[in-house]
Order: C-alpha cells, then structure tokens, then sequence
C-alpha cells in the first residue's frame, strides 16, 4: 500500500505517541504534534517528523498543517 502522510496531535505520550509508532512501523510519513517537544525525541530517532504544536493556538495548527502540506501536498 502506498505510504499516507499522517498527522498524529498529543503525540508526547499515551495513545497518540503509541499510534505514531505504529505508523512508523506501517512505512508511513508521520508528523508529531504537542506542546512538550522534549518528550518526543524517542519518536523523533524513530522517523516521527516532530514540531511543536499547541492545538489551542490557531496560529499553532495552521503552522503545523501548512508545514505538512508545503512538504507533500497532502494529508
Ligand atoms: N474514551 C475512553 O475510553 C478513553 C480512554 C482513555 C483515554 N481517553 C482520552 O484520550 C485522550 C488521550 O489519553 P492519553 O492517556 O493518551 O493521555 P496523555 O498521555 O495525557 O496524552 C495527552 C496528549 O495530549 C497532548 N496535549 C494536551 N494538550 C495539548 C495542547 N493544547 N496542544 C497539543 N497537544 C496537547 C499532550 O501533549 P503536551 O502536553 O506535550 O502538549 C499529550 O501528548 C485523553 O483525552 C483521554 O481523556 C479516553
């Protein structure tokens, strides 16, 4: 199957860091989202894309989705 690219948000822990790696582990791209950038440096050396994001920021999310889209043109 071709590779999706994926946005993942609250990725620094619980079920979102856990879904990110199992994307990874699928050949996906992987783009990981959270305030704490710090605890996503596991995910980081995995292959997660990893940028700061603070969903309650509208300037936050528009930054993160345009960054996804300039890189491949799609979600
Ligand atoms: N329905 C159910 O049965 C059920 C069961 C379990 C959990 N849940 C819910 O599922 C969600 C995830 O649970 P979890 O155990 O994985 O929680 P968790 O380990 O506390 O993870 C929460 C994630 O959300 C991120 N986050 C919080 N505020 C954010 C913000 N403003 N911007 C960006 N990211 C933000 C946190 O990252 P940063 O703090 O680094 O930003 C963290 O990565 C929770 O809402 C929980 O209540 C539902």
């Amino acid at each position: 199957m071709a590779k999706k690219v994926i946005i993942v948000t609250g990725a620094s822990s619980g079920f979102g860091k856990d879904t990110v790696k199992k994307f990874l582990s699928e050949g996906n791209i992987v783009y990981a989202g959270a305030r704490r950038v710090e605890k996503m440096r596991d995910i980081e050396k995995a292959g997660a894309k990893v940028i700061k994001l603070d969903i309650t920021e509208d300037e936050s999310v528009d930054a993160f989705v345009e960054t996804v889209l300039k890189n491949h043109g799609k979600i």
